[in-house]
């Protein structure tokens, strides 16, 4: 952008902070650990990841380990809406959202629809507010979520998610709110509130873009969306921090058969042989209490 722009929608998106920008250099650059493996720069990786996610919990008051990161709030909206609908045992179960949501809700009740999910879109007033009457007007026994944004991103007008939420408690339904355009600008105090779920967004905050996150109050379950367990360690041939030529991992691998051949690592189950393996990675199974030598 030219010096002569003065860029103004920061409701679209914002600029990347310096800091940001610095921070994320650093694990690109040296920190590029995977934060799922055990050896010293996974384990550093991890550490890095767990700071941020304390950082983004106190900015909204909420505890660590109710946040998922996500992609972004699109990806938060839709975890929250299918993850909640999708438990659900009854075969029409009911959500409440408004006609006003970001296309993100929308597009999702109505993928949740076509599985036979009940939608019922609550009218916003003239003055763009969602009147907490209608919605409890709309909440029925059989309605399992209801989903209002915090800030509408077309607006600007500010919902009462405080009064929404406690009708909600009071009923037994849980309530998620889209805080893409509000977290990070106006308090948010995640523990104390009637919320059991809301997504956040980096990039409006002056973060990146591709990163958010979901907020699940404790008590809060939802259907896994995304299916992924690492039990096996994938132990890299890597002392160095830099990332070395194919050239240069294929001789460390292949030191690592050999090594493995003449019994020198202890623990290295091998998959395949030298000739059907690719070079590049040598992948290892650590037994509980093994040393690894690689
Ligand atoms: C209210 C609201 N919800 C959700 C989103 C989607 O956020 P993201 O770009 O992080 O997917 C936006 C972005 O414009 C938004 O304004």
């Amino acid at each position: 952008m030219s010096d002569q722009e003065i860029y103004l929608d920061y409701a679209a998106t914002s600029p990347v902070d310096p800091a940001v920008t610095a921070a994320m250099l650093e694990c690109l650059q040296h920190e590029f650990g995977n934060p799922s493996s055990q050896h010293a720069a996974g384990r550093r990786a991890r550490r890095l990841v767990e700071a941020a996610r304390a950082a983004v919990a106190a900015r909204v008051g909420a505890e660590p380990e109710c946040l998922l990161f996500t992609s972004g709030a699109t990806e938060a909206n839709n975890l929250a809406l299918q993850g909640v609908l999708r438990r659900q045992r009854s075969a029409r179960p009911h959500l409440v959202t408004s006609r006003i949501e970001h296309k993100s809700v929308l597009d999702a009740a109505r993928a949740l629809e076509a599985e036979g999910v009940e939608v019922t879109y609550v009218e916003a007033e003239a003055d763009g507010s969602v009147d907490p009457r209608r919605v409890a007007a709309a909440i029925r026994a059989d309605t399992a979520l209801v989903s209002i944004m915090h800030v509408n991103n077309e607006t600007g007008v500010i919902q009462d998610v405080n009064a929404i939420g406690a009708l909600c408690r009071e009923r037994g339904v849980s309530f998620h709110v889209d805080a893409a355009q509000s977290a990070g600008k106006l308090p948010l105090e995640l523990a104390g509130a009637p919320i059991d779920l809301c997504s956040l967004t980096a990039h409006k905050v002056c973060g990146p873009k591709g990163v958010g996150a979901l907020y699940v109050a404790p008590h809060t379950v939802l259907a896994a969306q995304v299916h992924a367990a690492s039990r096996s360690v994938a132990c890299a041939p890597e002392r160095r921090p830099r990332t070395r030529s194919s050239a240069w991992a294929g001789r460390t691998s292949s030191r690592i058969h050999t090594s493995r051949r003449r019994g020198l690592l202890r623990c290295a189950t091998g998959y395949g042989t030298s000739s059907s393996q690719f070079p590049g990675c040598a992948r290892t199974v650590r037994p509980r209490g093994a040393r690894l030598t690689c």
